[in-house]
This record gives C-alpha cells, sequence and structure tokens, in this order.
C-alpha cells in the first residue's frame, strides 16, 4: 500500500483514498459557494466538472519528485461524505490542505482528520516537517492548524486571492 492509498480512520471517519466515483456522492456538497471564501478554486458546475477534476487529482502533477494525495473523509455513522483533505508530498515534507463540508463543521472533524493525515504521513514517509498555508484572515483554518499542533511563521507570505493580493499564514509541524 502506498502513502497516497491508504485507508486513515480516525474516531469518527474514515479517509478513503480518493476515487472518481467518489464524485456522486461529494457532488452537491463541493458546490456550497461559501467553501471557497478562501480558497483559490472555482465551485464545480456539475457532477461531471467534478469528476475531471478528481481525474486531474488522482494523475497527479506529474512534476517529477512530487506525489499527490486525496481523501474523502467518510463518517461512519451516517455513511456520509465530510470534508476532502489533500497532500501534496515532496522528498523532505509535505503540505496538506483540508475542507469539511457545511454539515459536518464545529464538530472537531477538521482536527481530527488533520492530526490522523500527519500521523499517517510521518509514519509512512521520510518527512521531516508537514505544512499548511492558509489566508491570515481564515480563522477556521487558522484554529484547525493551532489545534492540529502546528506552529506559524512569525511572518506571513504574500500572496493572493481570487486575483486579490493577500497575506498568507505558512503553518509547520515537525516530526515528533
Ligand atoms: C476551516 C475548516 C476546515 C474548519 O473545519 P471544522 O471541521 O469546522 O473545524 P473544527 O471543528 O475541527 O474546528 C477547529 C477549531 O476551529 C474553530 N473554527 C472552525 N471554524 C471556524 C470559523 N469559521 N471561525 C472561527 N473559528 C472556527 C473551532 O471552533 C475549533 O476551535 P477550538 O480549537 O477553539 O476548539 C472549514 O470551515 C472549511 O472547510 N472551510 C472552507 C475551506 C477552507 O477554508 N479550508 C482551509 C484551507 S487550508
Amino acid at each position: 500500500m502506498t502513502a497516497t492509498g491508504a485507508l486513515i480512520q480516525t474516531p469518527r471517519l474514515t479517509l478513503e483514498p480518493l476515487r472518481i466515483a467518489h464524485a456522486a456522492a461529494c457532488f452537491e456538497a463541493f458546490a456550497q459557494p461559501s467553501l471557497y471564501r478562501y480558497i483559490e478554486m472555482p465551485v464545480p458546475a456539475d457532477e461531471p466538472e467534478l469528476r475531471r477534476r478528481f481525474a486531474g487529482w488522482i494523475k497527479g502533477s506529474g512534476r517529477e519528485g512530487e506525489g499527490w494525495g486525496n481523501w474523502i473523509a467518510v463518517e461512519r455513522r451516517s455513511g456520509k461524505p465530510a470534508g476532502w483533505f489533500q497532500a501534496t508530498l515532496h522528498s523532505r515534507h509535505a503540505d496538506i490542505a483540508y475542507l469539511v463540508f457545511g454539515e459536518f463543521q464545529r464538530r472537531g472533524m477538521a482536527v481530527e482528520a488533520v492530526q490522523a493525515l500527519c500521523g499517517h504521513l510521518f509514519a509512512a514517509l521520510p518527512i521531516d516537517e508537514i505544512r499548511a498555508q492558509t489566508d491570515a484572515r481564515n480563522d477556521g483554518s487558522i484554529r484547525v492548524a493551532i489545534g492540529a499542533g502546528f506552529v506559524a511563521d512569525r511572518e506571513p507570505v504574500a500572496s493572493t486571492l481570487h486575483g486579490d493580493p493577500t497575506r498568507d499564514l505558512v503553518f509547520r509541524k515537525r516530526r515528533a
């Protein structure tokens, strides 16, 4: 089993490696515009578009030395998709991103999944550090990073969001 192909279990969630077939169950959740306020990704117009996006993520960047992992978190109790978790793997570090669907927010799901994802990546790969970069105004994302044991760099970095200049915070979690 590769690092990106593994099922990851948390107390309430199973993180399933992304399949194109997930698009059917996830489209409505991914189509909520409020999710995209601080992330640079278009709202999917329809299910075929989401399937094409998933196919691209599964294929990966093709860049030498870079791997992409994507997981749909399924709440075991209801069987419903609760969110999407992503990791970009480099030789000595990984970057992660996280998204929890509306009805599952504010229940500790993101922190629970990010902790398990980090545990999995540190166990499976020879990386020293996991990073998460978030818009400095994205309070929810910042709380998740802190809750999952990340520490922010002192200085924000310049970035852009939806065409406007903005500032991002870079969070890092070192191997224990
Ligand atoms: C950010 C996001 C992942 C949070 O998911 P979540 O499952 O609701 O987060 P949790 O329930 O694990 O909450 C963790 C902490 O964040 C706080 N929090 C969550 N959403 C918040 C918000 N919108 N504003 C302020 N605090 C928030 C929680 O109260 C909790 O605080 P605590 O540590 O003091 O207990 C979710 O709102 C989301 O997917 N947003 C859209 C996509 C996005 O911006 N992703 C981040 C890009 S890297």
